[in-house]
């Protein structure tokens, strides 16, 4: 190579650097502000990756009364839909074979078979029925309790089964590592994975936030621990991971919830950040609540359950599916408003408001600047946050 050669390729290197990095994604972008101008509050769309939030099938007919015959006069043994009108039971019957039932399920098992004796239709002999009793149970529950999150809405079979009998996005708990020596446990990490982007991130977040309480930490808000947050860095190093999985689910960048000023203060991010706040919970319901519990109905060796042997569970891509709102916000429920009603007992209480714009959300309360407050007054508090940050920007 010629010195000149030599002394300039560096320097081409350097140059082309910047097309490398564009080569990452070559497609046209859009960004779109957010919050107050400048570079903390942009959403970045990438054009060429554009793709459709998914269109629900149409409802088997109208439902154009919800008056008649109640559905429990003529099968006595209905345990959830018993109270509604034969009418609206036959409807929801069909659509739900629509949102489950795999279309490609052989004869005997396709259409109604697939939860149904058609000898005894009132027979639980299918698992699938068992499960779907509990599934529909999960929905009533997340469309009446989890408003704010899904709010008005709401959710239907189809939100997570998209015409097939297992969701296409789902997880379960991973096999360990050994964790008896420091040499042998990477905590996940140093492994790539696409749930967190790629990165050596540990990339389990969903065994260790879709379950459970931990709590998701990177920062101290004050200089010495005074008990209120001991996050240490596996907490920022787990939280990141998780932020790295929710965005992906979701098909935004960071700002679409936080303003980068300051990811953890609430009164400077969207109000997206308060709806994810109450999904990650919501989440944390259906998978312990819902699904873990069906373990021992699912059959074994069917792609059921996991190495671990635990039911397919949820995070934000089953009903997302790469969208700010899964099926792009259309809602199913006008003909089948049976979703999202509960009109048995033992139904867990609606969760109480522990966040909002202003206040920082702890285990057992909320902070509010340095005092910390619990119950009621934490409602308040919350109430009190949320009305001046609706004065004062009414715009996000
Ligand atoms: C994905 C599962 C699933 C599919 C598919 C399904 N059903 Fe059902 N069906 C159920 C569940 C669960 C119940 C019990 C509901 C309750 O107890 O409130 C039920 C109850 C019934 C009952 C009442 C049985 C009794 O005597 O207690 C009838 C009738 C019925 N379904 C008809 C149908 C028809 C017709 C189809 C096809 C168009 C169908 N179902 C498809 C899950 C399903
Ligand atoms: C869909 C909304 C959403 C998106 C997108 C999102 N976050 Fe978050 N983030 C949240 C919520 C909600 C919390 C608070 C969770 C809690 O307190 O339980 C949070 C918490 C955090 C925290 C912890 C702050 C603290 O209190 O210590 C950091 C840091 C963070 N996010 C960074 C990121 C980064 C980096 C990205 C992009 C890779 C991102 N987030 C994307 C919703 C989001
Ligand atoms: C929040 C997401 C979600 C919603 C909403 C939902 N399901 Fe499911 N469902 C799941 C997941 C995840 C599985 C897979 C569990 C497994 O295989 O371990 C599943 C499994 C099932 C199965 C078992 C299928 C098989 O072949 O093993 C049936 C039947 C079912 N759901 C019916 C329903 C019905 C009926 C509704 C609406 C009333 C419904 N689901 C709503 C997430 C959901
Ligand atoms: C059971 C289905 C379901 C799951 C699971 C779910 N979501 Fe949602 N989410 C919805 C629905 C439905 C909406 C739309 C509500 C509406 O129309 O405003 C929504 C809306 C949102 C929004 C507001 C979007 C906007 O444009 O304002 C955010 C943010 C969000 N979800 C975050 C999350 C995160 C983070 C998770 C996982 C921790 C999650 N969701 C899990 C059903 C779900």
């Amino acid at each position: 190579m010629s010195s000149t050669l030599m002394r300039y390729a560096p320097l081409a290197a350097i140059s082309a650097l910047p097309l490398a990095l564009a080569g990452c994604e070559l497609a046209p972008k859009e960004s779109t502000q957010l919050g107050p101008r400048g570079a903390g509050m942009e959403q970045v769309a990438n054009l060429g990756r554009a793709s459709s939030p998914g269109v629900p099938p149409p409802s088997a007919y109208a439902l154009t009364s919800r008056e008649g015959q109640r559905a429990r006069d003529v099968y006595p043994e209905l345990k959830v839909l018993g109270d509604i009108s034969i009418d609206e039971f036959g409807l929801l019957m069909a659509n739900i074979t629509e949102w489950v039932v795999p279309k490609d399920a052989p004869p005997e098992h396709a259409g109604c078979n697939y939860c149904h004796n058609p000898d005894n239709m009132a027979s639980y002999e299918k698992y699938t029925k068992t499960v779907s009793l509990n599934m529909l149970k999960m929905t009533q529950v997340i469309n009446v309790n989890w408003q704010d999150h899904v709010q008005q809405t709401g959710v239907s079979c189809y939100t997570c089964h998209r015409g097939k009998a297992i969701p296409e996005y789902s997880w379960t708990f991973r096999p360990q590592g050994r964790t008896d020596t420091i040499l042998n446990n990477r905590h996940g990490q140093n492994e790539p994975l696409a749930v967190v982007g790629y990165s050596s991130l540990p990339n389990d977040p969903n065994g260790w936030f879709f379950v459970g309480n931990n709590e998701i930490r990177v920062n101290s808000g004050t200089i010495h621990p005074d008990g209120r947050n001991l996050a240490d860095i596996h907490s920022a190093e787990r939280t990141y991971g998780l932020m790295m999985r929710v965005s992906g689910a979701l098909g935004v960048n960071c700002t679409f919830c936080h303003n980068t000023q300051n990811f953890a203060e609430w009164n400077h991010s969207r109000l997206q950040k308060q709806t994810a706040w109450y999904g990650i919970r919501m989440v944390r319901e259906v998978n312990e609540q819902w699904i873990q519990p069906l373990a021992p109905v699912f059959p074994a060796n069917m792609g059921r359950l996991g190495p671990m042997g635990d039911p397919l569970k949820i995070n934000c891509q089953t009903c997302h599916q790469g969208h700010p709102k899964p099926l792009g916000g259309v809602s199913m429920l006008a003909d089948n408003p049976a979703l999202a009603e509960i009109r048995w007992t033992e139904a867990p209480p609606r969760p109480v408001a522990v966040v909002a714009a202003g206040v920082v959300p702890l285990q057992d309360g909320v902070a509010v600047g340095a005092a910390m407050v619990r119950g009621a007054a934490a409602q308040a508090a919350v109430e009190k946050a949320q009305a001046l940050r609706g004065a004062a920007s009414p715009g996000y």
